[in-house]
């Protein structure tokens, strides 16, 4: 189904993420002319991205604007505020799509009313079209609606769908808050670098790049992670002597498995 076909794609909060999917979709086809923009103060060169784009613009709600897909990138905090605003944007065609962590399905139809929605859970690297995102559609979500939703959220990476929603926690525990992890291991990394004698520039540098480049690797190789591992760890080496530490028993599975479950329970707690 075509976009214009959906009916109008609104979305509501042109930050960093909204922002980013914007982008995402004018540079994948999406046509500026079937995208409405809902934020009261987004940057300057938010609204003239949107301008260039022949985009539509708003403020707030319009009573004759209806929306094909109601695209949410508002912060969490705020949802409960600005969804009960959004009520005549929402019709019996209409999909609406939400980013916000820890709002859940059902949060959002005691605002909006019994709708086609989709809880999305996508992460930082979506800023260069690098993310993925876990997605869970309720039951009144058609197939030609999963399927341009599909398309929305895969501007900015892969797209897994998930079983049943409370999986969107365990997804916001390992790759929604994962880039983080990433990053505090490369500070980790390069505590140890200067700690063996290292500048303190020169290991960071080393740590960054070594962490970029392995991600590129991995992003590239058919390969699966435990092979890209195996094939630079000979035997009796320095990459073995560094694993046996990493991989014993109290080593890195067992911290992970607890940062991951301390992550899923939070959002769970923050789901209410
Ligand atoms: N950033 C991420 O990596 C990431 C990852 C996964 C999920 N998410 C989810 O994405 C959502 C947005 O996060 P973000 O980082 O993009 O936040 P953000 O940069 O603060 O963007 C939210 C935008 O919504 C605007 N807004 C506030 N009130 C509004 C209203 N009444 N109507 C329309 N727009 C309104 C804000 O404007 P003002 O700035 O003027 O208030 C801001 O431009 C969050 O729920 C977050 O959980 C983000």
């Amino acid at each position: 189904m075509s976009y214009s076909a959906m009916g109008q794609v609104v979305l509501v909060g042109a930050g960093n993420m909204g922002g980013a999917m914007l982008t995402g979709w004018l540079k994948s086809g999406v046509p500026g002319s079937s995208i409405t923009v809902i934020d009261p103060g987004p940057s300057e060169a938010m609204l003239k991205q949107i301008a260039d784009a022949g985009a539509c613009y708003t403020k707030e709600a319009t009573a004759d604007l209806r929306a094909g897909i109601l695209f949410l990138a508002l912060k969490p905090q705020v949802m409960g505020a600005v969804l009960p605003t959004l009520m005549s944007l929402v019709g019996p065609r209409t999909v609406v799509v939400s980013v916000a962590a820890g709002k859940t399905l059902a949060f959002m139809e005691q605002h909006l009313g019994a709708a086609a929605m989709v809880r999305a859970m996508p992460n930082t690297p979506a800023m260069i079209g690098r993310g993925i995102t876990g997605a869970f559609a309720n039951d009144a979500v058609s197939t030609e609606q999963r399927d341009i939703v599909h398309r929305l959220l895969k501007v900015s990476g892969p797209v897994e769908w998930l079983d049943n929603e409370d999986q969107i926690n365990a997804v916001t525990a390992v790759s929604g808050s994962g880039p983080a992890y990433v990053f505090y291991l490369v500070e980790c990394m390069a505590e140890a670098g200067r700690k063996a004698g290292l500048q303190a520039d020169l290991a960071m540098r080393l740590a960054r790049e070594t962490v970029a480049g392995a991600g590129e690797l991995l992003h590239q190789s058919p390969d699966a992670a435990a092979i890209l591992r195996q094939n630079v760890t000979s035997p009796g080496g320095t990459t073995a002597a560094a694993l046996s530490v990493l991989m014993a028993d109290g080593g890195m599975q067992p911290l992970f498995d607890k940062a991951i479950e301390a992550a899923r329970k939070r959002a769970e707690e923050l789901a209410g």
